[in-house]
């Protein structure tokens, strides 16, 4: 894999750190390590005793995730997603005894920045937007067999596009002809086959977004791993995510709220706030970046982070 230089600004990095509150001979788990920054810091908190886990599906991040374990004892990386996170975890027997994990969820910058991985229509590059370059299916071959009517409703759903029955369908005639194998391809049939633009947005925005999210079962990954994330918590334990659309954002933000919510007693039935068992309790508001942050990193716009901490 061709990798050119870029680099990747974690997000939110002072507020998510301090809002895991360290605990120096904990045990944590980064499970979307990236290029490691969250991580880093988060491994200056920790003492001696201090473990941290590092999970990602890019072969990329692993590798980088196995520079810094040669470097730090601490620490230690595995290639899986982060919905299967439990599988790692009880293997070092940390079940329950997780004080803190943070997902940053989304793309990194050199996945965006690098041609080869597909994830951009701004670069030509072969039209693949795997995490995980190795398995699954990759956006051309998806493009190449899906139904028209299933392309439409995944653009819909995921991308919200309010063109995705006549970019779908382009998709289809263009495909008949011959097949779609680059990002750039791809744009330019959706530019043309837009009627109009959206201010300060290229037309093919949601349509690459909603693509990434159904190739690598973006939401379906995230519910599972908050599940999972509250079951191996400690109590005690924090859990931190990130998230950069709203309908990331939507599932983290009722699944938090359902949680600190507790049990489903009928409306009117007679029990106390503690009866009900609440999971998790919320900590803080959902927190943006600052302005000082946009300046530096405007990826960082739609970033949302939400914490919780286990209760029980
Ligand atoms: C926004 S970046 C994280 C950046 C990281 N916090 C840092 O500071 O370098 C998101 C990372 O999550 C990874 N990722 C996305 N979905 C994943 C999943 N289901 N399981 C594991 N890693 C995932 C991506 O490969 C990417 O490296």
């Amino acid at each position: 894999m061709i990798e050119r230089h870029s680099e990747h600004l974690p997000v939110l990095l002072n507020e998510t750190v301090a809002a895991l509150a360290i605990k120096e001979d904990g045990f944590y788990v980064d499970g979307t390590f990236g290029r490691g920054g969250h991580a880093r810091v988060m491994l200056s908190q920790l003492s001696e005793k201090g473990r941290l886990l590092g999970l990602d599906k890019d072969p990329a991040a692993i590798a980088e995730g196995q520079r810094l374990a040669q470097q730090d004892s601490r620490f230690s990386i595995e290639q899986c997603s982060f919905a299967d996170l439990a599988e790692p975890i009880n293997g070092r027997l940390w079940q329950g005894k997780v004080d803190g994990i943070l997902l940053d969820i989304g793309v990194s910058s050199p996945q965006l920045d690098v041609a080869e991985r597909g994830f951009s229509f701004q670069k030509e590059g072969p039209l693949d937007m795997r995490m995980d370059p190795d398995s699954g299916m990759s956006a051309a071959q998806w493009l190449a067999t899906a139904e028209m009517g299933e392309i439409a409703v995944v653009l819909k759903t995921l991308g919200e596009e309010r063109f995705s029955k006549r970019i779908a369908r382009a998709i289809v005639e263009t495909r008949e002809q011959s097949p779609l194998t680059t990002t750039t391809q791809l744009a330019a049939l959706i530019e043309k086959a837009s009627p109009f633009r959206e201010k300060h947005k290229h037309p093919a925005t949601r349509t690459f977004q909603a693509i990434r999210i159904y190739i690598n079962n973006e939401l379906e990954d995230l519910k599972i791993a908050l599940e999972q994330s509250l079951n191996v918590l400690a109590v005690g334990g924090r859990l931190a995510v990130i998230s950069f659309h709203s309908l990331e954002d939507r599932i983290v933000k009722r699944y938090f709220r359902d949680q600190a919510r507790g049990d489903d007693f009928p409306a009117h039935f007679p029990v106390t706030a503690d009866q009900l068992n609440p999971r998790i309790r919320l900590i803080g508001k959902a927190i943006k970046a600052s302005e000082a942050e946009l300046i530096m990193n405007p990826r960082a716009r739609s970033a949302v982070l939400r914490v919780v901490e286990k209760l029980a």
